[in-house]
């Protein structure tokens, strides 16, 4: 049986409602909704997001039910609360 193109999943990403499709990756979907920044690096606070797709790198890593999860092998579902990874400390002593 095909997929149903037409369908949509909605979720949260940061409390913004998203619109995916079934069996699209939050990855994905995230970058469709325009959003490219997925956490910020612990090193320099640079932006990351997705790097190699394949769930390898882990630059893509959200926060789903508490968990650091790499957005781009997580499918989508609905009601799906996601969260950047909490940004590192900064400044003296950090
Ligand atoms: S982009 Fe590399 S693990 Fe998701």
């Amino acid at each position: 049986m095909p997929a149903d193109r037409g369908a949509s999943v909605d979720f949260y990403f940061d409390g913004r409602l998203v619109t995916g499709r079934p069996g699209q990756s939050v990855a994905i979907a995230l970058w469709d909704a325009g959003i490219r920044t997925l956490r910020h690096s612990p090193i320099d606070g640079a932006p990351r997001g997705m790097f190699c797709v394949i769930g390898v790198c882990q630059e893509c890593v959200v926060m789903i039910d508490g968990v650091r999860t790499p957005s781009c092998a997580t499918l989508v579902q609905p009601g799906l609360r996601i969260l950047p990874v909490p940004d590192p400390p900064t400044g003296p002593g950090h």
